[in-house]
């Protein structure tokens, strides 16, 4: 069984994809990473995000590099993330490792933008995970209040929107919907609420 769980930024989809691996005891994976991972390269190598070569280098190489998460899930990678992510490229040099890992015999539950319609296309279920940009907002401003980064909801919220902007925006594999996808508002849902909701997605396919 794949799950992929796809939506904009701060929607929720870490947590109700890891929530549902638990339950279903499948592994799984935050695609996010490896786009936030390859733009942490190049920040640390002062190189520009939109430097294509490299950041296809920086992609190959992403096996040798060090995934500390409470560095990539910084605001300022996230932004960086966005820009890497828009070089065709790059994308192309990571598709092979995303659905190697979705092609393990239990299965798997990947999250990201593009996992029901490019990696995953026969994905199991599909979910489309959102959330209004206010709701997004204050969630990512708790995350990284909770992480001890500064707070600026205004900013946070601009974030959000230039990054939907970027990611929707671009020509290869830009963030939207599969056709088969069910979308999910999880606007006025907790946690838990939205992990039920999921669940019965999930189940009824
Ligand atoms: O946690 P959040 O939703 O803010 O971000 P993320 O899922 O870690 O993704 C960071 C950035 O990587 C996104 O803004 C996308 O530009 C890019 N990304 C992508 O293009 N394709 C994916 N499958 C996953 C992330």
């Amino acid at each position: 069984m794949i799950i992929a769980i796809d939506g904009p930024a701060a929607s929720g989809k870490g947590t109700l994809a890891r929530r549902l691996a638990r339950h279903f005891g499948l592994p799984h994976l935050d695609t996010g990473l490896l786009y936030r991972a390859t733009a942490r390269a190049l920040i640390e190598a002062d190189l520009p995000c939109g430097d294509v070569k490299a950041a296809v280098a920086a992609a190959r190489s992403l096996a040798l590099m060090d995934f500390d998460e409470q560095v990539l899930r910084g605001r300022e990678m996230g932004e960086a993330a966005s820009v890497v992510a828009a070089i065709p490229d790059v994308r192309a040099t990571l598709i092979e490792a995303q659905r190697a890992f979705a092609r393990r015999p239990e299965g798997a539950v990947l999250d990201g933008r593009d996992i029901g319609t490019v990696i995953c296309p026969d994905a199991t279920a599909k979910i489309f995970v959102t959330a209004s940009p206010r709701v997004r907002a204050q969630r990512r401003a708790l995350e990284l209040a909770g992480r001890g980064e500064p707070v600026d909801f205004d900013g946070i919220l601009a974030d959000i929107l230039r990054r939907d902007q970027r990611d929707s925006s671009r020509d290869v594999a830009p963030l939207r919907a599969a056709a088969d996808a069910v979308t999910l508002d999880t606007s006025a849902l907790d946690v838990e609420a939205a992990f039920r909701a999921a669940l019965a997605i999930v189940e009824r396919r």
